[in-house]
């Protein structure tokens, strides 16, 4: 597979679970530098000693994604250490699952402004740059969940949000070189997962076809593949890495 060298990489969320293993990723495909945008920064700052104990390769910046300036502070911050960005990812998500009669508008509300606003509002500096520089690849973490999943309206209307704006934003950038893509977990081991419980959990894995839950580090490999050049001509996809959960 080419690989990253030369190449400096944004991960939102990469202070744990899925994001954490796209920059161990990243780093293993020899990225010259990986920004851990985060808005636990003490977290991000934990990762990113234990990924780069010699601080050369990896920056921890906090930033909620949700928050315009902050991600424009941070997407500054990124810029003046590594001089461009030519991939970003983003990873960051929550979930705030309730029944849809139930839910409130703050569970609705927060839901849109991590997991679709955020997108948009790192997609509106970075973009830009990636545009001047006429490369860049840029990867959406949607979710099998965009099928329907009680008790997921505000997660899964955001997760299918980005494929609509993913197909969208990869037309217009394509004569840029600049691609952008999705790709669609399920039931991946991370405490967003976990946080459904062990009844749940059981009813989810006997519904999964390969009957397992999923390593981050199997989300990771798909994300790295979209952001080197062995996927050039890939843009506007999902790529679901789902154990057979959805089938397209
Ligand atoms: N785990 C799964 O089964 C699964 C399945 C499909 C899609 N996904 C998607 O993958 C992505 C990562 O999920 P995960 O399971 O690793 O979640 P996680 O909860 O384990 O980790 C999410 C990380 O994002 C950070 N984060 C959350 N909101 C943020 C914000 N506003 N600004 C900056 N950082 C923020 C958290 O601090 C955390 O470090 C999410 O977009 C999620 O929707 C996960």
């Amino acid at each position: 597979m080419k690989n990253l060298e030369g190449k400096f990489c944004i991960v939102t969320g990469a202070g744990k679970g899925i994001g954490k293993a796209i920059a161990k990723r990243f780093l293993d495909e020899q990225a010259a530098g990986v920004a851990i945008l985060e808005w636990n920064l003490e977290l991000a700052e934990a990762t990113a000693k234990e990924l780069d104990p010699t601080g050369e390769k990896v920056i921890a910046v906090q930033c909620n994604v949700a928050d315009s300036q902050q991600v424009k502070e941070a997407i500054d911050q990124t810029v003046a250490a590594f001089g461009r960005i030519d991939v970003l990812v983003n990873n960051a998500g929550i979930t705030r699952d309730r029944i849809f009669h139930k839910m409130t508008d703050d569970e609705w509300h927060a839901v849109i402004d991590v997991n679709l606003n955020g997108v948009y509002n790192t997609c509106k500096y970075v973009v830009p740059m990636m545009r001047n520089q006429e490369s860049g690849s840029i990867i959406n973490l949607s979710s099998t969940s965009l099928m329907g999943n009680p008790g997921q309206a505000n997660y899964a209307a955001t997760k299918a949000a980005l494929q609509g704006f993913t197909r969208t934003v990869a037309k217009e950038l394509a004569r840029k070189n600049v691609r952008m893509n999705c790709v669609a977990p399920a039931y991946v081991d991370t405490e967003m997962m976990r946080a459904i419980g062990e009844e749940l959990l059981t009813q989810a894995l006997s519904n999964t076809p390969a009957q397992r839950m999923c390593a981050p580090e199997e989300i990771a490999s798909v994300v790295a593949f979209l952001a080197t050049e062995d996927a050039s001509w890939v843009t506007g996809q999902t790529i679901y890495a789902s154990g057979g959960c959805v089938c397209s």
